[in-house]
């Protein structure tokens, strides 16, 4: 048993983001299509006799707003391997951030993945992938599509995670995170009921996405990309707007809001184009990321 394990987890892009009106318990139904694309978060979990937890980032993430106390999502989701369990769940843990913080790539959903199978490994608690996947579903909405990965259909509130096929199309996506602050999930959802009221309990459905990625074919996936919240994350955030007019003038196949943003994501016909642009936006004075998918779910990449 190694005493030191890494894991690496995947941001996500919503390729479709149909919402519905909220449920009762103040969720929003979702039909949503999950991306994993290859910009990461590292996991490394360390025996110790005591619990701690710390963290470091990439230059480009602001990750001041983490906190690391016993409201972290990965202080949570030992918390729910100790229950499952019955054993007391203790490591010495950092994470390293690649992913931008509260910008609608799911940065803390893969924290908590990858924590969930870096303490599963350290502690050899042989964790079965349905209790996996179910302590995952309680961490966060977002957070089995992290351990998933590739493409996924999400239903439910987006925790119940249909794997779809994964072709040989690699896409290619320009990733500019917001550099004046994230925006709160929670709020844009808020914006979203006062912008839609009365909206229907269905979501709207993803076929077009579905279809778009059996065919292979970026451009009718550009075409086919659809986010509900993007009208209420641009409302909050109108400076979104004018960056997707940006990108898309500069060969982007098309540009989206992120999730509930404000990650504006470019996808692009192939890795010329991806590097063209983000070239054009990096000399805007904009953070500009290429990051091809899809890619695995949260994975080991040291240790057995
Ligand atoms: O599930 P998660 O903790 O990621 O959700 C964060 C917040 O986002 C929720 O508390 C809720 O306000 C909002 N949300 C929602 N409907 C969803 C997913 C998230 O309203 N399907």
């Amino acid at each position: 048993m190694s005493d030191r394990i890494t894991v690496r987890a995947p941001a996500k892009i919503n390729l479709h983001l149909g919402v519905g009106g909220p449920r009762d318990d103040g969720f929003h139904p979702l039909e949503t299509v999950y991306t994993s694309i290859g910009l990461y978060d590292d996991v490394v979990a360390t025996a110790a006799p005591a619990w701690s937890l710390g963290l470091d980032a990439a230059s480009y993430v602001d990750a001041s707003a983490v906190p690391l106390d016993d409201s972290n999502i990965v202080a949570a989701a030992a918390r729910a391997l100790s229950a499952l369990h019955g054993v007391p769940v203790v490591a010495d843990v950092t994470i390293t951030k690649g992913i931008p913080v509260a910008g609608g790539l799911a940065g803390g959903s893969a924290d908590a993945a990858a924590a969930l199978v870096a303490l599963d490994r350290l502690l050899a608690l042989e964790t079965s992938d349905d209790d996996l996947l179910r302590i995952a579903a309680e961490l966060g909405s977002d957070v089995p599509f992290a351990l998933v990965g590739g493409h996924a259909l999400g239903t439910g509130r987006g925790e119940v995670v249909t794997p779809l096929p994964v072709t040989d199309t690699v896409l290619w996506w320009v990733v500019v995170p917001s550099t004046s602050g994230g925006l709160s999930t929670p709020a844009v959802y808020r914006h979203f009921d006062a912008l839609n009221p009365g909206a229907s309990p269905e979501p709207s459905p993803a076929t077009a996405v579905v279809e778009a990625l059996a065919s292979g074919d970026a451009r009718a996936l550009a075409a086919a990309l659809h986010n509900d919240l993007q009208a209420a994350a641009v409302d909050l955030r109108p400076d979104l707007g004018s960056l997707i007019s940006l990108g898309e003038a500069h060969g982007a196949l098309r540009g989206i809001v992120s999730g509930s943003g404000p990650t504006v994501v470019f996808l692009c016909a192939d890795a010329d184009a991806a590097r063209g642009l983000a070239g054009v936006l990096q000399e805007d004075g904009r953070t500009a990321l290429v990051a091809n998918g899809p890619v695995a779910g949260a994975h080991l990449v040291n240790g057995l």
